[in-house]
């Protein structure tokens, strides 16, 4: 139980992000926004901007900032806004004034007159399900068991069939930290201070955007407000404020507004998936085909992969068939948030198990048990470690499970009812490289260039050193986000504990290495002797010892340092991973407003071993909360313009602590060595998987109405 290392200064006040960074001869960038969702841009009249108090300059399609496309090795293209004069969606960046104040700037932006050709926009995922299109890089799949032909002939023979379709809305991060960049050139170099997932990352995406070599770029991020994949590409106020402050030769900040954040930053897409699941009577699955449509935008950049996501590996079948399709909308664009793929699709995927635990009048955990999978369908790879069957065990205990009737209960004006879902979330990581230095004063520093969004990897860096070195973790700084230090790959696909973890154990080895011989050169202050090292000290077999700080100070130095890497590896051919839970929820509808309200949550993870309990738990929860954040209140809803018709945020739904009364996580403890050598899977995204199907799944069990999208309203529970 530590608490996170960088907590008090973020609940005083003191934490600096991007945009707290402030600079003499400083100068404020706003962004403009297109007014419309489709077409091409005529003419932009910036005379009345330019000539506005404080404005230093204008940019536009027509007069442009000194950008091209960013390419990186992770995320291929990234777009970089001012390219063109083509409007792809309401809200996209189009222009950018610079002035001595945010408001000058804010005034001027109001002064920039558009012309535009509009073009017919398409903004419902439903109107272009007729012209959906093959998804890039996600390919239809289909196993079939021996003499078997199709999926509908698997699907035909099965006793109980369940086929439903289900909907999901499109949402935005909403991270309480809105996109912003302070970017400051000095000498031909940039510094750019700017939240985000992965610092040196970050800084390849600017040095390519800028068309400047990557090791002029530095990009620091120690604190980030809230990410969850929203700020793995770099965003335009950073793209903007950096090429701005190269031509005006000053420091130009940028910040979006919280109404700018939910268009001119990437959401996660609306989706459409229809379930068949064929079933033998006992339960077990026959045949499991998932076919999934999702919103993308004009430049087909992203994927929700729902059905690759989920069923390609949650149970066992014999019989398989997924297939992705993409429709482009007018809408803004998606991207990476929190457990994409997973989190829609396990809506889906989790309201059809229980719906065939309906048909089949069985339990549902019982039969998520039946057909608990060994190895993803169709692969020989069987999970490193799965403990699905105790999370449900352990969970159906603690939350009470047994009390649960398939006709849910009264409780006054209210009817109670409960849900539990399956969460799967794939255990991956990147390479990444730290380097410890040992400091003559008794202290560590350890360093990666990485990103603490929120996670807490900061706390696991230091706990994880402490533990790799035998020395107290109050000794040891650990220190994040900054593209100067060794790369540490990026907080991202909940990989970083196991990423930077691996890599802190391997360094741990290289810089004791280095002590040692420091302390046995000759010269040193335990030449020629064999030594160990132990409980922070160095050891002689002749019983002598050595604090590192000693051996520090007795050869003259200040610090000794060594990096170590860590990446996957040859254990990808032997096994297959994943984390795994069981999501339980109680929910209590109102019998004559129909208002659902959350009463109890518990989530049991199977996520290896724990690092840090308390971070661990509140990473669990916050997804969990995300989880029904989806199910009873997140939408963002477009006109038919394709101007959100609620963004900001009054109008799209978050949840407040009163939205949820009780909630709870346990974790089973399995530490996953055949993942990598801390143990640990991930835990950042899982916590959100399955929320949605087991608040809906409650609701049925409480009223009997199936809902199959989300969020649910109000009106979806109207008696009929
Ligand atoms: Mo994330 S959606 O793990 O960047």
């Amino acid at each position: 139980m530590t608490s996170r290392l960088d907590g008090p200064l973020k609940v005083t006040g003191q934490a600096k992000y991007g945009a707290d960074h402030n600079f003499p001869g400083m100068a404020y960038g706003y962004l403009v926004l297109s007014t419309i969702a489709h077409g091409e841009i005529e003419t932009m009249d910036v005379t009345a901007a330019k000539g506005a108090p404080g404005v230093l300059g204008v940019y536009t399609p027509f007069d442009r900032l000194e950008l091209s496309t960013a390419r990186s090795a992770l995320f291929g293209e990234t777009w970089v806004p001012l390219q063109d004069r083509e409007v792809a969606y309401y809200g996209q960046p189009i222009g950018f004034v610079v002035a001595e104040t945010f408001e000058q700037a804010r005034d001027a932006a109001m002064l920039v007159e558009v012309g535009y050709r509009a073009r017919p926009a398409l903004t419902s995922l439903e109107d272009g399900l007729a012209t959906a299109e093959e998804a890039p890089g996600t390919e239809d799949l289909a196993v079939l068991a021996e003499g078997v032909e199709s999926i509908e002939e698997a699907l035909a023979a099965s006793s109980v069939v369940v086929e439903q379709t289900y909907r999901t809305a499109t949402q935005n991060h909403a991270a309480m930290e809105p996109h912003s960049a302070v970017a400051v050139w000095e000498s031909g170099a940039l510094t750019v201070y700017s939240g985000n997932q992965g610092s040196d990352l970050q800084a390849a995406e600017l040095a390519s955007a800028l068309g400047v070599d990557g090791a002029s770029v530095r990009a620091l991020n120690p604190f980030v407000g809230g990410a969850f994949g929203g700020k793995a590409r770099t965003s335009a106020p950073a793209f903007l404020a950096a090429a701005a402050a190269r031509v005006l030769g000053r420091p130009v900040k940028a910040a979006l507004t919280r109404e700018q954040v939910f268009t001119a930053t990437a959401g996660r897409a609306a989706t459409v998936q229809k379930i068949a699941l064929g079933a033998a009577e006992d339960g077990t699955l026959i045949a499991v085909r998932h076919d999934s449509w999702c919103a993308t935008a004009a430049d087909r950049s992203f994927v929700e992969p729902t059905s690759h996501g989920t069923s390609r590996e949650w149970y066992a079948t014999q019989n398989l068939a997924l297939s992705q399709r993409i429709v482009p909308l007018n809408v803004p664009p998606t991207t990476f948030m929190r457990a994409p793929g997973e989190a829609p699709g396990s809506f889906a995927l989790e309201s059809a198990i229980d719906e065939l635990a309906v048909a089949l009048g069985m339990d549902p955990i019982e039969l998520r048990r039946r057909n608990s999978s060994i190895a993803p369908p169709g692969k020989d790879l069987q999970w490193s470690s799965k403990h699905l069957d105790e999370c449900f065990q352990v969970g159906a205990q603690r939350f009470g499970w047994a009390q649960r009737s398939p006709g849910g209960r009264e409780d006054g004006d209210w009817l109670v009812g409960m849900g539990v879902a399956t969460a799967m979330f794939p255990a991956l990581r990147f390479p990444a490289t730290v380097e410890i230095t040992l400091r003559e004063d008794e202290t560590v520093v350890i360093s990666t260039s990485g990103a603490d969004p929120g996670t807490g990897l900061l706390t696991v860096l230091a706990l994880v050193g402490a533990e790799s070195l035998a020395v107290p973790v109050e000794r040891i700084t650990p220190r994040l986000g900054d593209s100067a230090f060794p790369s540490g790959g990026m907080s991202g696909g909940s990989t970083a504990t196991a990423s930077a973890g691996s890599a802190v154990m391997v360094a741990a080895v290289e810089v004791i290495d280095a002590l040692l011989a420091l302390a046995s050169a000759p010269g040193g202050p335990l030449a020629g002797a064999e030594l160990s090292y132990e409980d922070g000290r160095v050891l002689a077999e002749d019983g002598r010892s050595m604090s590192f700080g000693e051996v520090l100070r007795a050869v003259g130095r200040e610090s000794v340092s060594a990096t170590g890497s860590s990446a996957p590896g040859e254990e990808l051919t032997k096994h297959s991973f994943s984390s795994f839970g069981a999501q339980f929820c109680e929910v209590r509808v109102h019998k004559w407003t129909r208002e659902t309200r959350l009463s109890r949550m518990l989530g049991v993870f199977d996520c290896g071993r724990i690092i840090n309990e308390k971070a661990a738990r509140s990473q669990a929860l916050g997804g969990m909360i995300w989880g029904v954040s989806a199910a009873l209140h997140e939408a963002l809803e477009f006109e038919g313009s394709g101007r959100p018709a609620n963004g900001d945020l009054a109008g799209y739904l978050v949840p407040v602590n009163a939205d949820i009364p009780e909630a709870d996580v346990e974790f089973v403890r399995y530490p996953d060595t055949l993942h990598n050598a801390v143990g640990s899977k991930g835990l950042g995204e899982i916590g959100t998987v399955g929320v949605a199907a087991a608040v809906a799944n409650a609701v049925y069990n409480a009223t009997g109405v199936r809902v199959r999208h989300i969020p649910i309203t109000i009106e979806d529970l109207l008696v009929q």
